[in-house]
C-alpha cells in the first residue's frame, strides 16, 4: 500500500474520535493518510492528534497561509487515490449530494476524480429520514461506497441504525477498493443472509442468533467488485446495502422459493442464511394461550434450499456454511459431499467473538478436493473478500 494517499475527511460526530484509529491503521499499512477536519470535526478531535498520528499536515481551513499545498481542495483532489468520510454526518452527505462545496473537505470531494467511502454515523431518525436516505442513494448512484451504518448503541443514549462502522472493517474496504479488484463483473450472484423465522402463532416464532451480518459484507463485497447481486435475507436489523437488490424473507420456505426462481440465472450461490431445519406443522391462527404445565410442540422438516439446487441445470457455483460446535472439520467435509458443494465455509461458532453476532469471524474454507484453507480472525469484511478470492479462482478454473 505505500505510495497510495488517502484523504481523510473527518466531520462532526462524536465518531470522530474513531477516525483516529482508521488514520493509525492506515499509517501502518505505509499509506499516506491526509487529514482533513470540518470545523464541526475540531470540537471533537484535534488537528494535533491526527498530524501526531499521520505525521502529516491537517487541514481545518480553505484559506490557511502557511499550509504546504498551494490549493489544498486542488492539490488533494488530484493527489488522492481514494477519499474517504468517516464519519460521515447527514450535513455533508447531503452537501455532497448536491454538490454544495463550503468549506476544505467538500471542495475536495468535488474536485476529485479518485473513488470516494463514505461511513455515515448518526441518530437513527436522521439516517431513516426520506431526505437522507435520497441523498445516500444519489451518491451510491455517482459511485459511492458506503460502509454501515450499524445498529447499536448511539450517542444519544439509544439503540438503533446509525452507529459507526468498525474502524478496522473501513480500512479493510479502503485497501480492497485501492486494489480495485473488479474481478466479478457481469457475474449473477445470489447470497442468503440472516436467520429464518418459523412462526408458532401470531406472536411466536422458532428463529436463532444469526445477526445476517456475514451475509451482508459477502454481498457488499461482491457488489464492490463488480457483481450483479442479489440478497435474500431473513429478518436482520442490519441497514438495506445499496445497489443491492434486498429480497426480504422471514421462513426457510419463503428462501427456498425465492432462490428456485432465481437459481437458473445465476454464476454463483452463497448460502449464508441459518436456515431453520424444523418448523411446527401447524401455525396457529391465534395466540396461544398458557394453559397446562408442558407444552409439546410437533416440527417437520423444511426444505434443504442449498441440497435442492444440486441438480439444477445450468449448475452455478454454490458455496454453503457451516455452523459446527463440535468436530468441525469432518461435519464440514460431510455437508460438503452430500450438498455437492463447490466449497463450504466452516466456522466453529464456540470461538470467543467469532461467528453468530459478532464483527468478526474465523473461518475454514475446503474446497472439494478436501484442501484447506484456515483464516484467522478476521472482520466479517475481510472474510468475504478471502471467500470471493477463492470463487473467483474456481471461475477462472
Ligand atoms: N441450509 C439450507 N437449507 C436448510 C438448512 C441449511 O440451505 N434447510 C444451508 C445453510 O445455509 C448452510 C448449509 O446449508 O449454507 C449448512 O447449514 P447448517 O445449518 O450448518 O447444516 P444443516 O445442513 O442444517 O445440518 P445440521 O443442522 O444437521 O448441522
Amino acid at each position: 500500500m505505500s505510495n497510495k494517499i488517502v484523504v481523510l475527511g473527518v466531520t462532526g460526530s462524536i465518531a470522530a474520535y474513531k477516525a483516529v484509529d482508521v488514520a493509525s491503521q492506515l499509517t501502518q499499512k505505509g499509506i499516506d493518510v491526509e487529514v482533513i477536519l470540518t470545523k464541526a470535526a475540531t470540537q471533537f478531535v484535534t488537528p494535533l492528534t491526527f498530524r501526531s498520528i499521520t505525521a502529516r499536515p491537517v487541514v481545518t481551513d480553505m484559506f490557511q497561509l502557511a499550509s504546504p499545498f498551494s490549493i489544498e481542495h486542488v492539490a488533494l483532489a488530484e493527489a488522492a487515490d481514494l477519499i474517504a468520510i468517516a464519519p460521515a454526518t447527514a450535513n455533508i452527505i447531503a452537501k455532497l449530494a448536491n454538490g454544495i462545496a463550503d468549506d476544505s473537505l467538500t471542495c475536495t470531494v468535488l474536485a476529485t476524480a479518485a473513488p470516494v467511502v463514505i461511513a455515515p454515523a448518526m441518530h437513527t431518525g436522521m439516517y431513516n429520514n426520506p431526505v437522507t436516505q435520497l441523498n445516500l442513494t444519489k451518491l451510491h448512484q455517482r459511485g459511492f461506497t458506503l460502509i454501515g451504518p450499524l445498529h447499536g448503541r448511539l450517542a444519544s443514549g439509544g439503540i438503533g441504525l446509525g452507529r459507526f462502522a468498525p474502524p478496522d472493517e473501513i480500512v479493510t474496504t479502503i485497501c480492497h477498493l485501492l486494489d480495485r479488484k473488479k474481478d466479478l463483473i457481469g457475474k449473477e450472484v445470489i447470497i442468503t443472509a440472516g436467520g429464518t423465522q418459523e412462526a408458532i402463532d401470531p406472536v411466536r416464532y422458532i428463529g436463532n442468533r444469526s445477526s445476517g451480518k456475514m451475509g451482508y459484507a459477502l454481498a457488499a463485497a461482491a457488489r464492490d467488485r463488480g457483481a450483479h447481486v442479489r440478497l435474500i435475507s431473513a429478518p436482520t436489523s442490519l441497514a438495506k446495502p445499496l445497489g443491492i437488490e434486498v429480497i426480504d424473507v422471514q421462513t426457510a420456505e419463503e428462501m427456498s422459493v425465492a432462490v428456485g426462481e432465481m437459481i437458473s440465472r445465476v454464476d454463483i450461490l452463497i448460502m449464508a442464511a441459518a436456515v431453520a431445519d424444523y418448523r411446527p406443522v401447524k401455525m396457529q391462527k391465534e395466540k396461544v394461550k398458557k394453559a397446562d404445565q408442558r407444552w409439546d410442540l410437533t416440527l417437520e422438516r423444511t426444505p434443504d434450499i442449498l441440497a435442492e439446487t444440486a441438480s439444477c441445470t445450468p449448475r452455478p457455483l454454490r458455496i454453503g456454511f457451516a455452523a459446527e460446535t463440535e468436530n468441525l472439520l469432518h461435519n464440514a467435509k460431510v455437508k460438503l459431499d452430500q450438498k455437492d458443494l463447490d466449497l463450504i465455509i466452516a466456522n466453529d461458532i464456540t470461538i470467543a467473538g467469532s461467528g453468530f453476532g459478532a464483527d468478526q469471524n474465523q473461518v475454514v474454507i475446503i474446497d472439494r478436493t478436501g484442501c484447506i484453507e484456515e483464516l484467522p480472525l478476521l472482520n466479517k469484511t475481510d472474510v468475504a473478500q478471502r471467500i470471493l478470492d477463492r470463487v473467483v479462482k474456481l471461475l477462472a478454473e
